[in-house]
């Protein structure tokens, strides 16, 4: 799989992280859809993505790019509560609390779901890595042994 490959972006968690990288994803042209657990959350992530102190309109506002520029890439971003909407995606970021238990949770049922060639779970890893450091592995040992779970 390429860079060329990647048309549909899934992103797990509309926080502060998931948020940020789904506008940025956005804003480079990319489909995305975003799932966090609820309409409300998604709701007030949108906002903050659309309308927040760094958010896409208040940088046509701040002259960073075009009134057409932000319509196009609120128009990339998509909201969804259902685990089961990020099946069909090409790339996979996840960015939900940093709980070892929920991530494994959250991968394993994918693993179990998912169609799509490609994951990205920077989070995920670190959190392998930084346990594996605490038992005094190597982590690039400790996350290759995690990958088959993704
Ligand atoms: N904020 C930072 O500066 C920062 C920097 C580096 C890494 N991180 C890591 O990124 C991850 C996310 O951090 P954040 O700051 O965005 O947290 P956040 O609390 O702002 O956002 C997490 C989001 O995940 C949602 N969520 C919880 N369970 C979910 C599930 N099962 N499926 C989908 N969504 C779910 C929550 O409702 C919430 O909206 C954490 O692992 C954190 O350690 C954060």
């Amino acid at each position: 799989m390429t860079a060329d490959d990647i048309k549909l972006i899934g992103v797990m968690g509309s926080g502060v992280m998931g948020g940020g990288i789904s506008q940025t994803f956005a804003q480079f042209g990319y489909q995305v859809i975003v799932r966090d657990l609820n309409d409300e959350i998604l709701a007030r992530s949108r906002d903050t993505i659309e309308n927040g102190r760094f958010g896409i309109r208040t940088a046509v506002t701040r002259g960073l790019m075009t009134k057409e520029q932000a319509q196009t890439a609120i128009d990339c971003i998509s909201y969804t509560a259902r685990a089961e909407d990020l099946r069909d995606v090409d790339l996979l970021v996840e960015a939900i609390p940093e709980r070892l238990e929920l991530k494994q949770s959250e991968f394993g049922r994918l693993g179990q779901d998912h169609q799509s060639a490609g994951h990205l779970c920077l989070e995920y890893l670190w959190l392998c890595h930084r346990r594996a450091r605490a038992r005094g592995e190597r982590p690039a040992q400790a996350a290759l042994r995690r990958l088959p779970l993704v």
